[in-house]
């Protein structure tokens, strides 16, 4: 890959051609905001807060589509960009919650009680903390004229194996959507329009298991809200047939680092955060009716 020159902020930077405006910029600690974005998919231009100026265009342009280049020079911060990314970002808060963003409690908040009264409904989900919306909304900060989030009704799917899904924390963002096209060769994703103008992310069937979904929790993996989360698995002892998102799971509640494959028996004390065994090729995750059976007494 050719080393072409650029100009970002007036510091002259030596980067790869053709890579994104974006992560070039990200990996030379310059943070340009993006919610869409993420390095190992396409570009969608779905959430519009990557806005930058582009010497030689008259509008601003998304860094997330811009590939760099010899002599592009670009300025990422600007009164007229914080408008900008300020407006998208107004945008996307009016359909989702984010009442915890604007309280001067958030830092360390378990959300229960709290101290300021907001109802349970309005309040953030458990990934407070550790959220991508929360981090973009603290860096672009969140315009006086956000309309309130007004809760909605949208379906929750809880006791599907291995993920919960919440449509209404969703920003259609479309990276769950791009990760199992494009990454996993699967699409059991999908989108669609639920109010004119607002599309989120939509199994293609009732459940994932209809949608052809493989469980490998690639979709959790890049989703930058509470909309897609690994459940938990209730206290007890488990054998469950692995997947990607089990995987995961292990390695972060166990504390075990290694390599599981797909269709892997594991059983895990859940209780002590234990593995008790792995066996491997002990048959297919499926059960007689075809559905994913990833739970089952051990
Ligand atoms: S994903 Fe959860 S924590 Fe993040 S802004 Fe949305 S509701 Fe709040
Ligand atoms: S867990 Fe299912 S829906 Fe998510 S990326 Fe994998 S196959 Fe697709
Ligand atoms: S479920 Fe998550 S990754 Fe998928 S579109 Fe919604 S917010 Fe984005
Ligand atoms: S990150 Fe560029 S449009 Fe979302």
């Amino acid at each position: 890959m050719r080393t072409v020159t650029l100009s970002l902020n007036g510091a002259k930077l030596q980067v790869e051609e053709d890579r994104p405006l974006i992560q070039a910029a990200r990996e030379h600690e310059v943070y340009i905001p993006g919610l869409c974005f993420h390095p190992d998919l396409p570009a969608a231009e779905e959430c519009g807060l990557c806005l930058v100026e582009v010497e030689g265009e008259s509008d601003l342009v998304h860094a997330c589509k811009t590939s760099t280049r010899q002599g592009l020079s670009v300025r990422t911060e600007s009164d007229r960009i914080r408008a900008a990314r300020q407006a998208k970002l107004a945008e996307i808060l009016t359909h989702h919650p984010h009442a915890c963003l604007t309280c001067a409690q958030q830092e360390g908040c378990s959300r229960e009680p709290c101290s300021t009264n907001v109802p349970v409904a309005e309040r953030c989900c458990p990934k407070l903390g550790h959220c991508e919306v929360q981090k973009v909304a603290a860096f672009i900060g969140i315009p006086p004229e956000t309309k309130k989030w007004v809760p909605t009704s949208h379906p929750k799917f809880e006791a599907e194996p291995l993920l919960r899904r919440d449509y209404n924390l969703c920003i259609g963002c479309t990276r769950c959507v791009r990760a199992c096209e494009d990454l996993r060769r699967i699409g059991a994703l999908t989108t669609r329009e639920i109010e004119p103008g607002v599309t989120i992310a939509w199994a293609k069937e009732e459940t994932l298991v209809d949608s052809g979904c493989k469980f490998c929790g690639a979709c959790v993996e890049v989703c930058p809200t509470g909309a897609l989360m690994d459940r938990d698995l209730p206290p007890g002892r488990h054998a469950l047939f692995t997947h990607g998102g089990v995987v995961r799971l292990l390695a972060r509640e166990v504390g075990e680092d290694r390599f599981v494959p797909t269709g892997t028996l594991v059983v895990v004390d859940w209780d002590s955060r234990r593995l008790l065994s792995v066996r491997e090729g002990e048959g297919t995750p499926r059960d007689e009716k075809g559905a994913l059976a990833e739970e089952r007494s051990a």
